[in-house]
């Protein structure tokens, strides 16, 4: 397996360009599975993901095309029932279940097991996707889900931690083609479940409301094809708009979309980092002595958790005492042992880190449990004294476009080691 040598210390400066976001070109993908016609999806980040959900695709029949950052998705004949192994690999696949049942008014799809983030249930989905009328038996390691009629109705769908991402996502992309009026209660409000909205929308779908916690979809009898263009990857920003700050860098984001960053912009701030939105972009340099954060992960429009294995990277390096509070996932803080192996002070209470900071990082060989975590090791290899090498990077691959080379033309001393 590839592994990143970085050596630490160099500040970064200049412009950095974001690429499309992976948690939202996943459910598109699965989408383009509600039309025969064609679908042209750009932005498209390359990701091993996406190459991933492109193999799923054409599994299930879809002709599957990438061009550089242009897929295009034809679902012209498919058939229902998913390849167990391949599907299984991929907990974001689950999300073919929705536009499956949608088309064929049936679906076969591995059941998702749980992470190094936690057990991830699919409890959520379930319910919406039965609320519609769908039978759903979960046999031999298969979700068996029938719906001869799928009717509109009312779905609450907010669980012990919140909205479900996915789970909109599928219910969403289920009852666009059901008979009558859906409406969503406690949707989750992610970027990226708007953005599937409006790649459904430009199918034909009539979805109002996404973005916010009440989401109505009225159905249509079917979707024809589209074009649509994915949104930045407000994760991808944010993770480099953290390195900026640790290395007393400065750098300018290209693509950002500043207004998904709001609850980062507010903490980085709030931890004496300085911020300026110049439009789509956002200029970030350390401005000064960094100060400690409490840091709590919510639903959107709350700070992501998928930013705050980087935040506590952050906080590594800021004097005094921060307290990371994880709310979505019950296990991931994957990165703690891995930062103490580069000298960080992190001890975890229940769902809270506690970090004291200040003292700078020194290299050392690690090893990352999941992709956000990878992220983190990375940007904290940035700073630190010496070489740290981050094994184990396909989780990188996973969703960063290219992280190595942006790092590099940013001036991070950081190399990729192949195996051989
Ligand atoms: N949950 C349930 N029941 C369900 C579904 C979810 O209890 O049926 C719980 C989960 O266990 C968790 C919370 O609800 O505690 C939120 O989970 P959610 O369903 O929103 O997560 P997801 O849709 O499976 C997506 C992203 C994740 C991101 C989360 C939260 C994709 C492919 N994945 O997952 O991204 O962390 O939303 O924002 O979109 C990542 O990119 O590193 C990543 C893990």
């Amino acid at each position: 397996m590839d592994s990143l040598l970085i050596k630490g210390g160099v500040p970064l400066h200049g412009d950095v360009q974001i690429s499309g976001a992976k948690n939202a070109v996943l459910p598109i993908m699965a989408a383009t599975l509600l039309t025969a016609e064609r679908c042209v999806i750009r932005n498209v980040p390359d990701l091993s993901d996406v190459k991933f959900m492109g193999r799923i695709l054409e599994s299930l029949g879809c002709t599957v095309k990438f061009e550089g950052d242009t897929l295009t998705v034809q679902a012209h004949r498919i058939k229902g029932h998913g390849d167990y192994d391949l599907i299984r690999k991929m907990r974001g696949s689950i999300c073919i279940l929705g536009p499956l049942l949608g088309r064929l008014r049936k679906a076969d799809v591995s059941q998702p097991g749980g992470c190094v983030i936690g057990t991830r249930p699919i409890d959520l989905h379930l319910k919406g996707l039965r609320a519609l009328g769908a039978k759903i038996v979960i046999e031999e390691g298969y979700v068996r889900a029938k719906a001869p009629r799928l009717t509109g109705t009312e779905i609450f769908l907010g669980g012990r931690s919140g909205p479900t991402v996915l789970g909109t996502a599928n219910v969403m992309s289920a009852a666009v083609l059901a008979e009558g009026v859906t409406i969503i209660e406690s949707a989750a409000c992610e970027p990226e479940v708007s953005d599937l909205a409006h790649f459904l929308n430009s199918m034909g779908a009539k979805i109002q409301g996404a973005g916010s916690p009440t989401v109505t979809i009225t159905g249509v009898k079917e979707l024809h094809g589209a074009e649509h263009e994915v949104i930045p990857d407000r994760i991808e920003a944010a993770t480099f708009a953290i390195a900026a700050a640790m290395t007393n860098g400065e750098i300018t984001i290209n693509g950002a979309r500043p207004e998904h960053l709001n609850a980062v912009i507010d903490k980085l701030r709030e931890a004496g980092v300085k911020l300026e939105r110049r439009g789509p972009a956002l200029v970030v340099k350390r401005g000064g002595v960094l100060k400690p954060v409490d840091v709590t992960t919510l639903p959107y429009a709350g700070f992501p958790t998928d930013v705050q294995a980087q935040m506590m990277a952050l906080m590594c390096l800021t004097p005094g005492i921060s307290i990371i509070t994880e709310r979505i996932f019950e296990s991931r803080f994957g990165h703690v042992a891995e930062l103490g192996r580069l000298g960080a002070d992190i001890s975890i209470e229940g769902p809270s880190a506690i970090v004291k900071g200040g003292k700078r990082l020194s290299g050392a060989p690690v090893m990352a449990s999941d992709l956000r975590a990878s992220a983190a090791l990375v940007i904290a290899g940035l700073t630190a004294k010496g070489t740290t090498q981050v094994n184990r990077i396909y989780h990188l691959d996973r969703g960063y476009e290219k992280i190595d080379a942006k790092l590099k033309q940013l001036g991070g001393r950081i190399e990729r080691i192949k195996e051989t």
